[in-house]
């Protein structure tokens, strides 16, 4: 089990326990972190799961990846250079203390 914090914009924080394998979007819909939908089910398709990777953490995570994520991502709101589609995230040992950060809605 793996710690991911998962952080509003106003600053409530849920830490969940996922499980490694799966990505930072199912494991915060499994867990009910409100503010993320994962409404294609994790296909990068909708964007609705786009958060901001802690600024600490983007050399763990990468930076979005070329092609259909960064895509997607232009249908996101307010996007900076460290958000990501939690969808493409794999929750790996590695990432123990993640700290995502939510946008203020999704679009
Ligand atoms: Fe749809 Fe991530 S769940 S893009």
């Amino acid at each position: 089990m793996t710690q991911i914090r998962y952080i509003e914009a106003n600053g409530t924080e849920y830490t969940v326990e996922a499980e490694n394998g799966v990505s930072a979007m199912e494991a915060a819909v499994k867990h009910g972190v409100p503010g993320i939908d994962g409404d294609c089910g994790g296909a990068a398709a909708c964007a609705t799961c786009h958060v901001y990777v802690d600024t600490d953490w983007i050399a763990k995570t990468g930076p979005a990846a070329e092609g259909l994520e960064k895509s997607m991502l232009e249908f996101a709101e307010d996007v900076q250079e460290n958000s990501r589609l939690a969808c493409q995230i794999t929750i790996a040992d590695d990432l123990d203390g993640l700290a995502l950060r939510l946008p203020e809605k999704q679009h």
